[in-house]
């Protein structure tokens, strides 16, 4: 009952069969100003918030764009540092919240499949002109950036994967299924101290700096939206079920855009790690093996390996994982 009118509480307008769902009232300050896409999906009104940062660059020749995907703990903020460099450098830099976090609508209804993401995402590219364009996606992005990349093959040329999520298919290695009302109540579980226990033993290799606080507290304030809040954790189930019976794995080899793989070695995450048998959890999650399978499966794919780094190596260590972004960048920027 109380979900119930939640969820009602969180849709505006229903006209005609036609319900909308406004965009986050989450308030978090964004380093550019967010614009919003009108979307209709799954006969729903929603907005997806982005930034939309223009080069900085007036002697570069390069005029390409490039796209920012986040992860399912991240935020478009997140990618505050890249898009400053990328910026710099001569790229128009798009960064998108998709629907179900951040800024983005919150839908009470709606199923979430990467493919559903991709289409929106690629919809919002149509609408800013963007027919062709580079990817770097982090964990879940790097996860819905080789998605989008196998739906519109033509529109993605180069794809970046910065310790992406999906490299193996867990299912198949023995991770049971979760249904989304017991993942609903896992992310209701969700506190300062779980998000930052989880971020410190997979992201920083089990360091801590007071910094990595921002991206705590950013995410903290999302399950602490009013009302919101539980419509958001809801998306969120439903995402990481969507997630774990995805695989984009076994597509690997039908890749065409030109790719690299950027892989913090001591990143150990896995979905459905928590909720496994020990033996199961023991063999997921390895990237010093996925990140050479990863680039070893995609034709004419890069790897470039941070052997001390774990799941976020563009925060954890910043000049270096840009270093090697830009270098392959350069190589690569026809
Ligand atoms: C939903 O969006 C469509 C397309 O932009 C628009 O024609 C329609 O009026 C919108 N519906 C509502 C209820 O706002
Ligand atoms: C954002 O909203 C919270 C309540 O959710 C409020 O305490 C805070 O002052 C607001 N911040 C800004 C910048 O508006
Ligand atoms: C701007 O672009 C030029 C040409 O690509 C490059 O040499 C220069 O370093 C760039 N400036 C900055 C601040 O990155
Ligand atoms: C850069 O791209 C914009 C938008 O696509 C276009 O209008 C402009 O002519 C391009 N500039 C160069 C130098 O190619
Ligand atoms: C994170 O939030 C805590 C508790 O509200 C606050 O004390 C701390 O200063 C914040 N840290 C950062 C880096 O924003
Ligand atoms: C990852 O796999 C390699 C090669 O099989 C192995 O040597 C290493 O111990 C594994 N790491 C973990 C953390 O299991």
């Amino acid at each position: 009952m109380l979900f119930t009118r939640l969820l009602a509480a969180s849709v505006v307008t229903a006209v005609s069969g036609v319900t909308v769902v406004p965009p986050s009232i989450w308030n978090y300050s964004y380093p550019w100003p967010v614009q919003y896409h009108s979307i209709t999906s799954q006969q729903v009104n929603l907005s997806m918030a982005y930034m939309d940062v223009a080069s900085t660059n007036t002697t570069s020749r390069n005029n390409n764009t490039i796209v920012l995907l986040h992860g399912r703990n991240f935020c478009g903020a997140t990618w505050e540092d890249s898009a400053r460099r990328l910026s710099a450098w001569g790229y128009r830099v798009v960064i998108p919240d998709q629907i179900g976090f951040c800024k983005s609508s919150k839908p009470p209804a709606y199923q979430f499949s990467l493919h559903q993401l991709a289409y929106n995402t690629q919809s919002l590219l149509q609408s800013l002109g963007i027919a062709k364009t580079k990817i770097l996606g982090h964990s879940m992005g790097g996860m819905l950036g080789t998605r989008f990349a196998l739906m519109y093959p033509n529109a993605a040329s180069h794809l970046m994967l910065a310790n992406p999520i999906g490299l193996e298919d867990w299912k198949s290695l023995g991770v049971p299924y979760r249904p989304i009302d017991l993942l609903y109540q896992d992310e209701q579980a969700t506190t300062y101290t779980s998000i930052r226990n989880y971020q410190q033993a997979t992201y920083y290799v089990n360091t801590w700096k007071p910094e990595y606080d921002v991206w705590v507290n950013m995410s903290l304030s999302l399950y602490q939206t009013p009302v919101e809040n539980q419509v958001f954790m809801f998306d969120q189930a439903r995402v990481v079920e969507a997630i774990l019976t995805q695989p984009v794995v076994y597509e690997f080899p039908l890749v065409k855009a030109r790719t690299l793989v950027l892989i913090g070695t001591k990143d150990n995450t896995a979905i459905g790690k928590g909720w496994s048998p020990p033996d199961v959890q023991k063999i997921l999650g390895n990237y010093s093996v996925l990140g050479r399978q990863t680039a070893d499966a995609i034709p004419g794919a890069a790897l470039v390996e941070f052997e001390d780094l774990g799941h976020a190596p563009h925060i954890q260590d910043s000049e270096r994982f840009h270093k090697a972004l830009f270098s392959w960048l350069d190589k690569s920027d026809w």
